[in-house]
């Protein structure tokens, strides 16, 4: 069985043996697991290429690891628990028995429509259990998805669809979020009419059933093609490095990029981690809250809970739906013991009414979890004292879609907690502090830039079909470091807190977003001549949109003008983008090389006027003033 670190001299002596022999570490933890073929090669790495390899030479396949390990010890666990979106509805679930066999069902679907290993297969779903019962069936048969959040736009779908040039989408008919009812086959019909050209088929799961379109040859639906299959389907032996899904996530620049991670590595330390941050027990409900479109629902709803052989929740429904009682009222109903969240989501419910909690039974509550973004103080109190009554540890987990699981965080019970500080690097993360030249801070109660070191198993192995920029967004501004884009402080006893990013990434509620993704959306408008956008500070959303815009002068309404370009953007990526506000201004402070000055138009929407700093220098200083004076409250 994986480790589960039980002590703190535990915790230390994982650490020492993790840093003195990760060869040796990381072999221990995988030899844990079904392969078909040993590995001959723990690791093979250089960060220059960058080239990271774990465990080359052994064959294994996930699910066999996820499932089929398991049957004989717990076929008739639960494995996958799924909440409806009404509260009325009813609860469903999938023995680890069950599971296997809608698994291997899917897969000989999938293969019957020609999908083999390698091939990319996109989904566009709500969070059902045939999610996740698409994508491990994808798994199954070594085909890799990608997983797009069901709130993107049918454009940014089909750039998605496009990049991974995927031959299949599966999707639902609609989906159904608190009271609304989103229709998620039109979205893909209209990503379809955009130009996916390499997409063959879309496999249609029935959610609500309300009517649909159904292109004769191309879209077919699930429950025709899938459920009268075998229940058995042999997995593909993979090896250990070949693709296990790609998930695409924003940066600095130009489109989002396809994170790649591959099976091997991947496996060993979600396992290992969701093991020993959650101190999982064989008995214990876990829930997390995020969907399976970002890498919290892929490592932490999915992989490693299954690996772990967990009973794992899936949620269908938003956190305020009927009410603000609702995450409550189902950890009372399914006596959840681990529960995992993000920052956006306690801040938002903390502002609905501080006792709400109080009106539920949340003793079965063991451990909370945090992720996405800095958790404020009074968030942190509030999730503390009236969701753990102060009983339930509190991991504040520091991780990224790059790093594949999570690599800094307090081990509930084991070691400390501090509020807003994520504490300590998980056995096996050599993390480090750089100041701006690269230079290593090794003293403690210092801040700077926060740096990997030494490989671990799940870190991104390339960006799609573009290995050049994964070289250059990670690899190439210090060097044989992995830069992780964050800032982040260590106290005077080594304990982590992040900052944020000190790049050009915006966290909307917990969503990663470029600014210049969102400026290239903008700029769509026929009237917009140049935009600028940044994060500026948000009691709810953590940061939220701010827009800058030198519009042409032939927009005479300016509100009518602000619909449209939140219109342009919901289009261009969808609604979680859009900005909270758009200022027009005649021009943007930029230097003499042309070059514009974000650092003071995110001051300026910070409403930090005092210290802009030396603004003469600037090819147009007496913007600033008029930027200052036009700014949105
Ligand atoms: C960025 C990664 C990893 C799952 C969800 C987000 C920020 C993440 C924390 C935390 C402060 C955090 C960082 C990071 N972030 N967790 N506990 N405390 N900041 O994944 O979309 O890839 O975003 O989210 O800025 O770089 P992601």
């Amino acid at each position: 069985m994986t480790l589960q670190i039980k002590t703190l001299e535990g915790y230390h002596k994982a650490y020492d043996q993790s840093v003195n022999d990760p060869e040796g570490f990381w072999a221990e933890q995988a030899a844990t697991f079904t392969w078909s073929q040993k590995w001959d090669k723990v690791l093979d790495w250089d960060f220059k290429g960058p080239n990271i390899k774990w465990f080359t030479g052994g064959k294994l396949n996930i699910t066999e690891n996820c499932l089929d390990r398991h049957l004989a010890s717990r076929g008739d666990k639960i494995a996958i628990l799924f909440e409806p979106n009404d509260v009325n509805g009813a609860a469903k679930s999938y023995t680890y028995k069950q599971l296997h066999a809608e698994v291997c069902k899917c897969a000989n679907a999938l293969k019957a429509r020609g999908i083999t290993k390698g091939d990319r297969v996109v989904f566009y779903m709500p969070m059902v259990p045939e999610l996740a019962i698409g994508v491990l069936a994808c798994a199954r048969i070594g085909a890799v998805h990608s997983v797009v959040f069901a709130g993107f736009s049918a454009q940014a779908l089909a750039d998605r669809v496009n990049d991974a040039q995927a031959k299949m989408i599966i999707c639902s008919d609609y989906n159904k979020r608190g009271a609304k009812t989103i229709p998620v086959k039109k979205v893909v019909d209209d990503a379809m009419a955009i130009g996916c050209d390499s997409i063959e088929a879309t496999l249609v799961h029935r959610n609500t059933g309300e009517p649909i379109d159904l292109e004769a040859g191309r879209d077919h639906w699930w429950h025709y093609e899938v459920d009268h299959r075998s229940t058995s389907c042999p997995a593909e032996q993979m090896d250990s490095e070949d693709m296990l899904f790609i998930l695409y996530t924003s940066g600095s620049t130009g489109k989002p990029k396809g994170v790649v991670h591959t099976c091997g590595g991947y496996m060993v330390y979600t396992c290992f981690t969701f093991k020993n941050a959650f101190q999982y027990q064989e008995e214990d409900i876990y829930w997390c809250t995020a969907d399976i479109g970002w890498i919290t629902g892929h490592s932490y709803i999915v992989y490693g809970p299954l690996l772990a052989g967990a009973t794992t929740m899936m949620f269908e429904g938003v956190p305020t739906y009927p009410d603000a009682g609702r995450f409550w009222q189902v950890c009372e109903k399914h006596k959840v013991n681990q529960f995992y969240t993000a920052p956006t989501a306690i801040r938002a419910l903390m502002a609905k009414g501080e006792d709400i909690p109080s009106q539920y039974d949340l003793s079965s509550i063991k451990v909370l979890g945090t992720v996405g973004e800095p958790i404020n103080e009074e968030a942190w109190n509030w999730y503390n004292k009236k969701v753990g009554k102060e009983k339930a540890p509190i991991i504040d987990t520091w991780w990224q879609t790059e790093t594949g699981g999570i690599m800094i965080t307090t081990l509930p019970g084991i070691t400390d907690q501090k509020p807003t500080y994520a504490c300590y690097p998980m056995p096996g993360i050599q993390a480090c502090l750089l100041d701006k030249d690269g230079v290593e801070l090794t003293d403690n109660d210092v801040e700077g830039l926060l740096c990997i070191k030494f490989p671990w198993p799940s870190m991104i192995r390339t960006t799609y079909g573009d290995h050049a920029r994964c070289k250059q967004v990670y690899f190439s501004t210090f060097e044989d470091k992995y830069f992780t884009g964050d800032g982040a402080r260590r106290d005077a006893d080594g304990r982590y807190r992040i900052i944020g990013r000190v790049d050009d990434v915006i966290n909307v509620s917990g969503h990663r977003l470029g600014t210049a993704e969102v400026e290239n959306a903008i700029n769509q408008h026929p009237e917009v001549i140049e935009s600028a956008v940044v994060g500026s500070p948000h009691d709810i959303k953590g940061q939220g949109i701010y827009a800058y815009v030198i519009t042409s002068d032939k927009v005479g309404d300016h509100d009518e003008f602000r619909k449209e370009l939140i219109a342009v953007v919901a289009k261009e990526i969808g609604p979680i983008a859009k900005p909270d506000k758009i200022q027009l201004v005649s021009g943007l402070p930029k230097t003499r090389s042309g070059k514009i000055m974000r650092r003071i138009l995110r001051k300026i929407a910070a409403n930090e006027l005092s210290n802009l700093g030396d603004v003469s220098t600037l090819l147009n200083p007496e913007i600033v003033e008029e930027v200052k004076k036009g700014r949105l409250v």
